[in-house]
């Protein structure tokens, strides 16, 4: 079933005269700002009698609904916090949390309102991004496999943001919120298809597609090209599988100069191989490509937003999949790099493709390069399911990567990669082996992929534990998040001239 894209628009109205469905008001702590009196006055007090109830206080992730006489058929109250802990994040919450509740309530339109008084330090420009990304998240769910019931309510389509004052700020926001959020929807779109269906050849259909409709140089290399290049760790992961693999370049040059390469694992599906992974939940490796998704989805940002900056993506894509043709344990595989890796454990795979990439990366001489991989479960015992996992060779850039994820609501958190952990991926018969073992598992990948390394500042996320949740939550459907689209987007776009 096809359906209309979500859409949100800055528009003039004010909440107390603006005709919807579903008026959706943000909250802080306290009283009822004065910019919300008329409003009061048109539903009858029935928000200072709210208030006085103690019902809703403006808490995060308090949500109101109420059925006034008026211009709004729903009112929807959404609390954002304590005034002081009103930030980008909250607000962006906020807006998802509207948004999921005017489609699960099952009305088609609606509008938001973030009183001035709410808005805190939160600048109108930011006010019009973070809404727009929130609204984009909180609206997203995936029908496309589903028999349309019967009684099934309309998909929600849109949802107009009021500001009565400083529009064209807020317009200004709007337009950076509505390309990111296009590309955190791109990415979610790819990360839930099943893997009988996003394969790396299909993969490599939606990059050329990326790059047709906004300009992008592109190349995607087949097996015979990956063979021609001599990346034979992706290649040691890809023998396995009936699917061919990819390795899809991406290139956006918005200014001249040394790119931003932006790496992302695109294992479509993961069994562990020949050390094969157990039953339970494997499904839920069709999210290995979760990295290749935030990659993609960047570009889709960067092709509606033409930012002044060069950007190269790097897609190592395969199936690990256990057959009579699977790499083993005890194979050596020589990389791009030349380095002989001796495989231990063939569910290490991630760390194969992306070694392969950032060996490729060197020809561009980056500026930097960061890669995204859901790459060890060990993060996700390390951090949970509340931070993606960084490590690196240059403090500076970290610090950047962490800055950017701070203002993209996406927290990240440093590891260390001290020399005393190089030692656990030594080989006794070739230069690495591909996992040193249970011990710090996660630092012992981020230092394999440091020795493929070579000439510049680099920095490895590991998106494990926050590429995918097995919950709902108030802003957001279970299922893909859409990791590191916004995080990319924050720090492409502070790169830009
Ligand atoms: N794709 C997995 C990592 C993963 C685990 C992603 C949980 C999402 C949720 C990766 O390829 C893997 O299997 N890693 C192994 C490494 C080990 C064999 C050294 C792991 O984490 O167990
Ligand atoms: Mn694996
Ligand atoms: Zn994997």
């Amino acid at each position: 079933m096809l359906r209309m894209p979500f859409s949100s628009k800055v528009v003039a109205g004010a909440p107390a005269s603006f005709e919807t469905p579903l008026l959706a008001v943000a909250l802080s702590r306290g009283p009822l700002p004065a910019s919300l009196k008329p409003l009061d006055q048109a539903v009858g007090g029935a928000l200072e009698r709210l208030l006085a109830s103690g019902d809703f206080t403006g808490k995060r992730d308090d949500v109101a609904v109420l059925y006034p006489a008026g211009k709004t058929q729903r009112l929807v109250l959404i609390g954002l916090g304590k005034p002081e802990e009103v930030n980008r994040a909250a607000l962006r919450r906020g807006a998802g949390s509207a948004a999921k509740r005017a489609r699960t309530l099952g009305v088609a339109r609606g509008a938001f309102f973030l009183p001035p008084e709410v808005r805190g330090t939160i600048s109108p420009r930011d006010a019009g991004q973070v809404i727009a990304e929130g609204l984009a998240q909180g609206a997203w769910n995936y029908v496309e496999l589903k028999q349309p019931a019967e009684d099934k309510k309309p998909p929600l389509e849109h949802f107009d943001i009021l500001a009565p004052t400083e529009q064209a700020e807020v317009e200004a926001g709007h337009a950076i919120g509505e390309a990111i959020a296009a590309g955190h929807v791109f990415a979610r779109g790819l990360q839930v298809l099943p893997p009988n269906v996003c394969t790396p050849t299909y993969l490599g259909e939606r990059a050329l597609e990326l790059a047709s409709r906004y300009g992008f140089a592109v190349t995607v290399m087949d097996r015979a090209a990956i063979e021609r290049e001599g990346m034979g760790a992706l290649l040691a992961v890809a023998q396995g599988s009936a699917q061919e693999p990819r390795f899809i370049v991406l290139d956006y040059q918005g200014a001249p100069g040394a790119p931003v390469v932006l790496v992302g694992k695109g294992v479509t599906f993961d069994t562990g191989g020949i050390s094969i992974k157990p039953a339970a939940n494997m499904e839920e490796m069709k999210f290995d490509m979760s990295g290749a998704a935030a990659v993609l989805g960047t570009f889709e940002m960067l092709g509606r937003l033409k930012p002044k900056v060069h950007v190269v993506g790097l897609v190592p894509s395969a199936e690990n999949m256990p057959s009579g043709t699977a790499f083993r344990p005890g194979d050596v595989v020589k990389s791009l790099s030349g380095k002989h890796i001796e495989i231990v454990n063939t569910d290490a795979e991630g760390r194969l493709l992306l070694c392969d990439a950032l060996a490729y990366a060197k020809r561009y001489q980056p500026a930097c390069a960061l890669d995204i991989a859901t790459l060890t479960g060990a993060i996700v015992v390390a951090l949970g399911h509340s931070a993606t996992g960084v490590m690196g060779t240059d403090d500076a850039l970290i610090q950047e990567v962490r800055a950017a994820g701070d203002r993209a609501g996406e927290r990240a958190w440093q590891l260390p990669l001290w020399d005393d952990y190089r030692e656990l991926n030594k080989s006794d018969i070739g230069d690495v082996k591909n996992s040193g073992g249970r011990i710090a598992g996660s630092i012992s990948a981020g230092w394999f992929l440091r020795e493929f390394v070579d000439g510049f500042p680099w920095a490895h996320l590991d998106i494990a534990g926050t590429a995918y949740t097995e919950r709902d939550s108030p802003d957001s459907a279970k299922g893909p998040t859409g990791a590191g689209v916004r995080l990319f987007s924050e720090f492409v776009l502070g790169r830009a001239k």
